[in-house]
């Protein structure tokens, strides 16, 4: 069955047993602060299985983008080596939310792996979990008992904590599990030794293909566990392993999930990469198989991240994708001696195989590709000065171990991998300190966990069960009750609580618009709220402090100042993003913004520099838009489909439920949960204040509007009051600016002139004051001049005679300058040196300096020892 089959297959089958099938999540996470990336098929179900919200059917099946590079479950290292870890895998799961349990979960996957893929039974091993006494949680003997009528007791393994009972982080919900392995060894190998031994044990072609959690259990802060209102199953299977047993080969990387990828590398670099059959293969050989693994690995991840919205950068989760791209790259320049840009050039294979089922890599096909090439091009820079850093590096090292924090700071500075210096050094018959590069590696981990260290209390429920409503949209003050309280203690923020409400007028950060500011207000007292934030499905809202009686009565209160002008910045940026459209063309898409009270910062694809003269269209657009007054449609819960039929603009990388809003001011129509205006009159007006890249493709516009506005237009005019007071108030501003220039440019030609004169003028007076002194022609004199053009007259003088020694000094805004010439054959004969003379000369004036042996310059403090200095210089002559 070719992988598009077998994943169809799964959906149906689940759908054949009334699943609701959704899409996949985008693989990066926007709303959970303690998961980056969707490093499960459930991370989007969370919220279900803690009980903060209700799915939109108790049984759901989906294909998720998964990436485990960071976090609890973190595969990046081994990528390439072995050949079942990958960074970005599929994961089919199946889930049960308070519904099926135990016997439907097993008895499906049991019937799907045999009765519809017709999986070998015999190649299967089940695994149940053994118990844990110390945590109070039993032995499995439900999942046992399912088991055994289906396979032999000899191939269901007992396992413990470690291998059967998953968590998705250090908090959250979690359970026993039971997982199902194959063995896809040959028939003379299983003779051999029993697949039993093999289980979990690391064999590449004995592995786990499916996970099946109940999840009973919430982890809390304190590490103890407590019991979920209600049991659920969820399920993971590796799609890639499926394929892999499906298509009867024994790599992950042999099957058709891959094999595309790999045929183009091929062709790019000439080189082979040699099926998981062959065996006995060269050292170089295998080199090369790893580094073509890593590689067609790492752009499934990266590309499928930036389609979803997020690309490469220096903090957080753009940071993660730019080291799994700079994996790649390192491989491919190490041991396929690629070193021009060519992983991009894999993303049409990319985009031509899973485009069906993923529309977002084919739509953002040419993005990916440009990122990915821009990133390419400039890593391979940095590569290439860090060759040249490291060529610098070994010239300075006596011995052949080069300092361990040498190679270090290559690396931290330069994202100058470790084994390729270590590779590099290697050819030279060199290394480096490798302990002392562990301890300055350690030292910097050491610091940044210091830095992002956050500790988070379990939540104390004052009111249990209650789903908060947000009345946001309609009301800036409300009355509201606590219904639960966490305290979070950061390094960064110092001790924080999160308060959650009954209801909330309040905005949670989120669609680029900034969480709303406000206060919450009892009889006696007023604590301020400093930020709003969503996490999963609770608002949160941050305080410094507690109010002293939790369980009273509060009014909360947005700070409408504030709000007022980040709505205005928010519809001015849906009024931009159809503008831009309009101008640019419709390959402008969204792809970051940020929305606060004093700005708007809006990114979106583009290829080329905004022209000044398009940024004035836009202006005039969203003017035009603001000045016909367009009145504010807020469609507030209306199906997707219908949404889009409308001409809703939908962004990739956001989870849109079946339900969405829509925001509506004349042509502009986007879906947005965010804080609007209801006309666009109250923007008042719209200006564009920076335009810029990003990214390979990306530009950025900042803009203002309203009250940021007039602020903007009375600096202006400030500005403008002041140069034309400065000017005398002349009747043409413009003009006396023009002619003021002009005057400048003669006046400056007419000093250089006359400048000129006056060098000349000097150099003749002292040409004749030189001093032979033992052969050298010595001559050294303070002189009024600038110091760029006391420089120049040394230089005239030094070079008017033979074997001159020239040392001239002058005075510069209040500071000493002074400079030596020696004539070359000096320079060469008598071991005399410039750079010698001015250090020591320096000293007379408080300064320093330095330059080539033949002409050096230096720059002091002290004005009265010029003499000095100047008497001195004839001491190197004598
Ligand atoms: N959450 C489990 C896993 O990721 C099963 O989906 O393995």
């Amino acid at each position: 069955m070719k992988s598009q089959d077998i994943r169809k297959a799964y959906l149906q089958f689940f759908e054949s047993k009334g699943h609701l099938i959704v899409p996949s999540a985008p693989i990066v996470l926007k709303d959970d602060p303690t998961l980056m990336f969707n490093n499960s098929g459930m991370a989007q179900f969370k919220e279900y299985f803690l009980g903060n919200g209700t799915p939109k059917s108790k049984r759901i099946a989906d294909t998720q983008k998964c990436l485990r590079v960071s976090g609890k479950h973190n595969d990046l290292e081994d990528v390439g080596f072995d050949t079942y870890h990958h960074t970005m895998f599929e994961m089919l799961g199946n889930w049960s939310f308070g519904d099926y349990f135990k016997k439907e979960a097993l008895d499906w996957a049991w019937e799907f792996l045999t009765e519809v893929l017709k999986l070998d039974k015999d190649r299967l091993y089940v695994s149940v979990f053994e118990g844990n006494p110390a945590e109070n949680v039993a032995f499995d003997q439900e999942a046992w008992d399912i088991w055994k009528q289906y396979v032999p007791e000899d191939r269901i393994i007992l396992g413990n904590k470690k291998d059967n009972f998953w968590e998705m982080g250090d908090q959250g919900p979690c359970g026993p599990c039971s997982e199902i392995h194959i063995d896809l060894r040959t028939d003379a190998e299983r003779a051999a030794v029993s697949g039993r031994s093999l289980v979990n044990a690391d064999h590449p072609q004995v592995v786990e293909i499916w996970n099946n959690v109940f999840m009973e259990f919430n982890r809390k802060a304190d590490g103890s566990l407590e019991r979920l209102p209600a049991q659920h199953v969820d399920t993971g299977m590796g799609f890639e392993r499926l394929c892999m047993a499906m298509q009867n080969v024994t790599s992950n990387y042999d099957t058709d999930v891959f094999t595309p990828l790999i045929a183009k590398i091929e062709q790019i670099t000439g080189l082979k990469y040699t099926s998981n059959e062959v065996k006995n293969i060269s050292e170089e050989q295998n080199k090369t198989n790893i580094a073509i693994r890593v590689i067609v690995d790492h752009v499934r991840a990266v590309a499928f991240a930036i389609a979803d919205g997020q690309l490469p950068s220096n903090t957080g989760a753009g940071y993660v994708i730019r080291r799994i791209l700079r994996r790649a790259i390192r491989y491919g320049f190490t041991f396929l001696n690629t070193k021009e840009p060519f992983i991009n050039k894999l993303v049409e294979v990319l985009a031509n195989q899973m485009g069906e089922f993923f529309p977002e890599i084919k739509s953002q096909q040419q993005l990916v590709t440009n990122v990915i090439r821009e990133e390419e091009a400039s890593f391979l820079r940095t590569l290439d000065q860090g060759l040249q850093l490291l060529e610098n590096v070994v010239a300075q090292t006596k011995g052949t171990e080069v300092s361990g924090a040498k190679a270090f700071e290559l690396y931290d500075t330069f994202g100058f991998p470790r084994d390729l210096t270590a590779l590099i050094l290697k050819e030279k018959g060199m290394s480096f300190n490798e302990s002392e590069f562990d301890a300055s590696m350690q030292e910097q981990k050491n610091r940044s966990r210091a830095a992002s260290e956050v500790s988070t209390e379990d939540w104390s429920v004052l009111i249990p069960g209650n789903v908060e409503t947000f009345v946001g949209y309609d009301q800036t003050e409300n009355e509201v009750k606590i219904t639960r309280i966490r305290k979070v203690n950061s390094k960064k923020d110092g001790i924080l609580y999160q308060i959650v409400l009954d209801n909330t007028p309040f905005y949670p950060e989120g669609g680029g618009q900034v969480g709303d500011k406000g206060t919450l207000v009892s009889a006696n007292e007023t604590i301020d709220i400093i930020d709003t934030k969503k996490e999963n499905n609770l608002i949160l809202h941050f305080a410094k402090q507690l109010p002293e009686n939790i369980n009273g009565a509060f009014v909360a209160k947005v700070n409408t100042d504030l709000r007022t002008s980040t709505s205005k910045n928010h519809s001015a940026t849906h009024l931009m993003h159809l503008a831009l459209r309009n101008i640019l063309g419709t390959h402008v898409e969204q792809k970051g913004s940020l929305v606060n009270p004093n700005y708007l910062r809006f990114d979106f694809s583009h290829f080329a520099k905004v022209s000044d003269e398009e940024l004035r269209q836009v202006e005039a657009s969203v003017n035009a838009q603001i000045e016909a007054q367009l009145q504010l449609t807020e469609y507030r819960n209306i199906p997707i489909q219908e949404a889009l039929a409308k001409g809703a603009m939908a962004l990739f990388g956001e989870k849109y439920g079946d339900n969405v809003r829509m925001i509506e001011f004349g042509d502009s129509k986007e879906l947005c949960g965010g804080i609007h205006v209801k006309n666009t009159a109250e923007i008042w007006h719209f200006k564009i204040v920076s335009e810029g890249a990003v990214a390979a493709g990306i530009r950025r516009i900042e803009a203002i509007t309203g009250d940021a506005v007039k602020d903007f237009f009375t600096q202006q005019e400030n500005a403008l009051a002041t140069i034309k007071e400065t000017l005398k108030n002349p009747q043409d501003t413009i003009k006396a600016v023009v002619s003021l220039q002009d005057e400048n440019s003669k006046l400056k030609k007419q000093i250089e002139l006359l400048l000129k004169e006056k060098i000349e003028g000097l150099k003749n007076d002292l040409v004749s004051q030189f001093q032979e002194i033992n052969g050298v022609n010595f001559l050294a004199k303070q002189v009024d001049l600038s110091m760029s053009s006391t420089k120049e007259l040394a230089q005239a003088l030094g070079t008017s005679k033979g074997n001159s020694f020239v040392v001239l000094a002058s005075i510069e805004d209040n500071a000493p300058n002074i400079h030596c010439y020696i004539a070359k054959e000096l320079v060469a004969d008598k071991s005399l040196n410039a750079n010698v003379v001015i250090k020591d000369l320096g000293k007379y004036i408080d300064g320093n300096g330095g330059g080539q042996p033949f002409f050096a310059s230096g720059k002091g403090k002290n004005i009265n020892g010029i003499k000095e200095a100047l008497e001195k210089a004839i001491d190197f002559v004598k």
